[in-house]
């Protein structure tokens, strides 16, 4: 803890403001008119049990960490080392002065996604919430994480829009069918030109099949479905062994980079 008085917390707080996270600094909460709530206390509470309580020993990487509520929320559980990336300055501000309030030992970094082979390390446990859906190239962040930092765990959370359902999707359909496409289960990531709730960087809306259907595709094998919107997920080997990087097709019968 700091030896900052309740006022100058407050004072702080209100400088660094606007807040993302509510989070409970010493009796000043940092968003209380949050239009989510409490929030991601309210999130936390519905899929906490699916994070091992005990991270003693483990490292943990919190991309996009914003005002570092679950980089806190990850040190509580005793891990050894924490690092929060952001690519907001201001958020990165406001999580260095949350996690010494705290007292909490965690690194805060400016990062972006898209630059987490710059890190070269592998974490035990790699957070990413909330962050895919405000990403113009949301496939290539979640291929960069597998190949580059997820060692073990990765949890995933996305804002998701359309239908929860996610039936199995068979391996291959015909060329001429097209209804299953329709189907309101079938993987969707629907596209925002504009805005969506006044906020411009809602790039996204996947549906919850096709949040599940992009991390196994991209090397994550579901482990744990908690939460509507949360997965968490192991790290495994991607079922096509190309990521970011479209291979040119083997010459097959004269048919060169195939018909489609
Ligand atoms: C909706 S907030 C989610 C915050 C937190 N992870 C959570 O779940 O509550 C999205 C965060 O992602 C960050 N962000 C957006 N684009 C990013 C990028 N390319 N790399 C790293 N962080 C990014 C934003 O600055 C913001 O803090």
């Amino acid at each position: 803890m700091t030896g900052l008085s309740q006022a100058e917390i407050r004072d702080r707080a209100a400088e660094l403001g606007p807040w993302f996270h509510n989070i409970d600094l010493g009796g000043v909460p940092t968003a209380p008119d949050h239009f989510l709530n409490d929030y991601p206390n309210v999130k936390w509470r519905r899929f906490q049990h699916a994070i091992p309580e005990d991270l003693t020993g483990r490292t943990v990487l919190d991309i996009g960490c914003n005002a570092g509520f679950y980089s806190i929320e990850m040190k509580r559980r005793g891990a050894d080392r924490v690092l929060g990336v952001d690519f907001d300055d201001r958020y990165l501000e406001q999580a260095r002065f949350a996690a010494e309030v705290k007292g909490a030992d965690i690194e805060f970094r400016k990062l972006s996604v898209y630059d987490v082979a710059d890190l070269g390390e592998r974490f035990d446990i790699v957070l990413f919430m909330g962050v895919l859906y405000h990403l113009r190239h949301p496939l290539l962040a979640l291929d960069l994480i597998h190949d580059h930092v997820a060692g073990d765990l990765m949890i995933y959370q996305s804002m998701q829009r359309g239908s929860p359902e996610e039936p199995p999707v068979r391996a291959d359909y015909d060329f001429f069918e097209q209804d299953h496409f329709d189907a309101p289960g079938y993987p969707k990531l629907h596209f925002i030109e504009h805005e969506y709730a006044g906020d411009w960087t809602n790039w996204w809306a996947p549906n919850a099949a096709c949040s599940a259907a992009m991390l196994r595709s991209s090397g994550f094998e579901i482990l744990e479905h908690p939460e509507e919107e949360v997965f968490v997920c192991r790290v495994t080997e991607r079922p096509k062994p190309w990521g970011a990087v479209y291979p040119a097709r083997p010459k097959t019968n004269g048919a060169g980079r195939g018909a489609a």
